[in-house]
């Protein structure tokens, strides 16, 4: 067995060896005299470094295939033409990056996301708006997708049609690249998405395999009757279920059905057709070439399908990542991935390290942080957190309180089962707390993809309106208020300083509400996500310098926490080591970064809690302690007292 193993790795090597050994005069002709000497050595070494990575991808993909070699070299070959193609400025920032290959950890790191239209209009209308950003500490923006794509309903834009081309009511292709050079002056860092599971089916190549060409539905994945669609449809779990049940839509004029996970215009591509895994490459280093310079792989669970599987986190999708993480190393080394693998917590770790994805969304730390402040327990946060928190070091969580989509409670059962509750009914409480059915709970919010059997649902609804300001306000309450303010800046306290790229939804940090007028349009309705992308309220924003203002005092607590990690290092690379607070209300952990340590401390409770004294002394802490966000000092001597959901980050000698 192991024998065999390693005969399998020799001929592997030599494999690749002599693959390299074919390609490289043949690139080497076509290419080289189009750069300078120095600037191809570069590059080759690069190639050299990446190449069996992405070969072993390849040969895992397509090695079946009798014209293999014909596919790896010219999958390398439009990688190298687009690298020849990359701005000078974006070359420069590939060599400074070498040097800092993990810049994505910084405490300077703070991120926000919005849609363009919702924000500020149009591109024209960000590029203005910059200051505000800046203003704000943001040094990572993550735009909606804002290309070409159908009119009307479109998924929020995750329906493209081309990423050559931008969506007209917000600007061109011209526009973003302006917009991507002037965010990087102001060192601000463009992410976009990278839709690559499906296209719209505007796409050009839906719209060839609609008007019947054959080879062009080999892009996609097509049945002509019901016998293949039932199979898979036997193990798989649809994502929108309310929408279509299951994961086919049949198409009258080509007689076919059509492989649609989402909405059923979002077609899903088919990976065994290595053509596809070249134009999406293609389209990949468009996108690095424009100035993005982290590209969030969307959907990314979904890529391979195999019969009598769910369909998702197979082992060919990790594999086609991967393969295009080799070609960004090469051809566009300053970019980095980010995951969004909205799945169980075992499976997101999965996808996560230099050889998949530097960056990934955290949606188990979203969904507990929610969980917590529900019940006012930390138990299964802080379990959860120990047990899958750490990571490949060199990569990061992006850590976020909600986005886009919808909150899933997407938890593991076992940590649920370990403090002692039903993993079923507590799912159902949540979803009932936070869409305000639970008697007493503070939360507006609406179900997505509501369950009728099980009773699950999935949440929307804005940080605001969910932590229980709408609630609140409608009430004129101001100790609510109060409350609520609170909880806003508990939860984003957690992710500024858990260790990982906060992302802020641009609006949270002005407390903006849940917008109900989804409900009037036709292509919005029926997805309540569109409850929580609500429109920018510039007039709300004018407000955040008045500390007297709802809005003043929610932006004043995010510029402190934002100021309070960008000066300190403990919130850069560094260890974060959960401990036991020995109240269960509250969530404790230290970060620690060489010399630099602190204690963070977040109550989860709408009353007082303490601490005894003798577990802070134990954790080498002093009895005259100073909280680095309110600037208070308190002396700890038989126990701490914390307010009403209090975060208080303590600062450890050394
Ligand atoms: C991603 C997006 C979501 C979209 C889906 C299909 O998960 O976040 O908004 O509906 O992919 O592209
Ligand atoms: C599911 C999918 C995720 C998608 C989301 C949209 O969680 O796993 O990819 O974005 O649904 O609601």
């Amino acid at each position: 067995m192991v024998h065999g193993k390693l005969t399998e790795r020799l001929s592997m090597e030599k494999k690749v060896a002599a693959t390299l050994r074919r390609l490289l005069p043949r690139l080497e002709e076509r290419f080289k005299p189009h750069v300078e000497p120095d600037e191809w050595q570069g590059f080759e070494e690069r190639l050299r470094r990446n190449f069996p990575q992405l070969f072993e991808g390849l040969h895992f993909l397509y090695g079946d295939a009798y014209d293999f070699f014909f596919h790896v070299e010219s999958i390398l070959a439009s990688a190298t033409h687009m690298w020849i193609d990359r701005p000078s400025e974006l070359k420069a920032l590939d060599a400074l990056r070498e040097y800092d290959p993990q810049w994505y950890q910084s405490n300077r790191m703070v991120g926000a996301m919005c849609y363009v239209d919702l924000f500020s209009d149009d591109i024209q209308g960000l590029i203005e708006q910059i200051p505000y950003l800046t203003e704000l500490g943001i040094t990572y923006l993550h735009l909606m997708p804002l290309f070409e794509s159908p009119e009307g309903d479109n998924d929020g834009g995750y329906a493209v049609s081309s990423y050559r081309a931008v969506n007209p009511d917000v600007g061109t292709m011209e526009d973003l690249e302006r917009l991507a050079t002037e965010l990087r002056h102001r060192g601000i860092s463009l992410v976009l998405d990278f839709v690559f599971n499906h296209t719209s089916d505007e796409h050009e190549w839906a719209k060839q395999a609609l008007a019947g060409d054959e080879d062009y539905q080999q892009y996609y994945l097509m049945f002509p009757d019901r016998t293949m669609p039932n199979a898979y449809e036997a193990s798989i779990r649809a994502v929108f279920p309310d929408e279509i049940p299951g994961c086919f839509s049949y198409r009258t004029s080509i007689k076919k059905w059509v492989w649609t996970s989402f909405y059923n215009f979002q077609w899903d591509l088919n990976y065994e057709n290595p053509e596809v895994f070249n134009g999406m490459m293609e389209s990949m280093l468009f996108l690095a070439n424009q100035g993005v310079e982290v590209l969030r792989l969307d959907a990314i669970a979904f890529t391979r399908k195999e019969l009598g599987t769910g369909c998702q986190n197979l082992p060919g999708a990790h594999v086609i990542v991967q393969a295009f993480n080799a070609l960004k190393n090469i051809a566009a080394p300053a970019m980095a991935f980010k995951s969004e693998a909205i799945v169980h917590p075992d499976e997101v770790r999965k996808y996560i390290s230099k050889e998949e994805c530097e960056l990934s969304y955290n949606p188990q730390l979203m969904s507990l942080l929610w969980e917590a402040l529900a019940t006012h327990d930390t138990r299964i946060l802080r379990r959860s957190m120990e047990r899958s928190f750490g990571i490949d070091p060199q990569a990061s969580w992006v850590n976020y309180v909600r986005c886009h989509d919808d909150i899933g409670w997407g938890f593991a059962d076992e940590d649920v089962a370990a403090v002692g509750f039903d993993p079923l009914q507590h799912r159902r409480f949540l979803s009932e707390f936070y869409t305000g059915k639970f008697p007493g709970s503070f939360a507006s919010g609406e179900p997505f993809q509501e369950d009728p059997v099980t009773g699950e649902a999935r949440i929307s609804g804005t940080c605001a309106s969910l932590a229980g300001l709408e609630k609140a306000m409608a009430e004129d309450n101001d100790e609510e208020i109060e409350w609520a303010i609170r909880r806003i800046l508990l939860l984003h306290g957690v992710v500024m300083t858990i260790g990982g790229i906060p992302l802020i939804y641009l609006g949270d940090e002005l407390g903006m509400r849940n917008n109900y007028a989804y409900k009037e349009s036709p292509d919005k309705m029926g997805d309540s996500r569109w409850l929580h992308r609500m429109r920018f309220d510039w007039e709300a924003s004018e407000r955040r310098g008045d500390f007297e203002s709802i809005e003043g005092r929610i932006y004043g607590g995010f510029s402190r926490l934002v100021q309070l990690r960008r000066q300190n290092l403990a919130f850069s690379r560094a260890e974060t080591e959960f401990v036991e607070s020995g109240n269960p209300h509250v969530f404790a952990y230290f970060r620690t970064h060489e010399s630099l340590s602190v204690l963070v401390m977040a109550n989860f409770s709408n009353q007082e809690q303490s601490i005894e004294a003798w577990r802070l002394r134990q954790l080498g802490l002093r009895k005259t302690m100073v909280d680095l966000v309110s600037g208070k000092m308190v002396v700890a001597a038989r126990e701490l007292v914390l307010e009403p959901y209090d975060f208080c980050i303590w600062a450890r000698p050394t």
